[in-house]
């Protein structure tokens, strides 16, 4: 276990490159864990800045318009689908290859455990997983980078919306 931690670890370095972070200079811990998504109870905020995120919200309603729109950047140009799954169940192509599962959006508890301002921290500053310590999550940070905050708020209000209209 020890090596595997090691070599996971120097991926985790290859990857962040010479922006060295001294909170990561531990092993991450729950690197490829097991069984799927990280704990959706954990928030992907750190704390410090968990209040600053929660504040922030969608300057519209997700009216059936804004949600259609957000759709189209899911599928389209956001290129979500490639991870997240074309219906936002976690499943996508890209998914295979991940250390970590992707969001899976259709889960109800998504909706109750999440507001949209930490949503849009995380398109913003990408997730560092459950502990905040994985580097390459594969959730890189979007808006700001090919979206903009505008479209990224369509597109959280949209898939917010999957796991109202998911039928088990
Ligand atoms: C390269 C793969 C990949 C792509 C593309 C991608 N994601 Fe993700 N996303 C992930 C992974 C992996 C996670 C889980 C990270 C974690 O558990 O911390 C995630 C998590 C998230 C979360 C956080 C969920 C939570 O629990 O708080 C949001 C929001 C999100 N993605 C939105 C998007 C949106 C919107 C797009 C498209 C604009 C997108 N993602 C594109 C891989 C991807």
């Amino acid at each position: 276990m020890r090596l595997i931690g090691t070599i996971a670890f120097g991926i985790g370095l290859w990857l962040i490159g010479g922006d060295l972070n001294p909170a990561w200079a531990v092993n991450p811990a729950g690197y490829g864990q097991a069984g799927g998504e990280f704990d959706i109870r954990i928030p992907r905020v750190p704390a410090s800045e968990l209040a600053k995120a929660k504040a922030m919200k969608p300057p519209f309603e997700a009216t059936p318009d804004i949600l259609e729109e957000g759709k189209q950047i899911f599928l389209g140009r956001g290129t979500c689908f490639r991870c997240h799954g074309k219906e936002g169940k976690g499943d996508g192509s890209a998914a295979k290859i991940l250390p970590i599962k992707p969001r899976n959006f259709t889960n109800p508890r998504f909706k109750k455990l999440r507001t949209p301002g930490e949503l849009m921290w995380v398109l913003k500053n990408g997730s560092l997983g459950q502990t905040g310590k994985v580097p390459g999550t594969g959730m890189l940070p979007i808006v700001g980078q090919f979206l903009s905050e505008e479209d990224g708020w369509k597109v959280i209000l949209y898939e917010l919306s999957l796991g109202e209209s998911h039928q088990p």
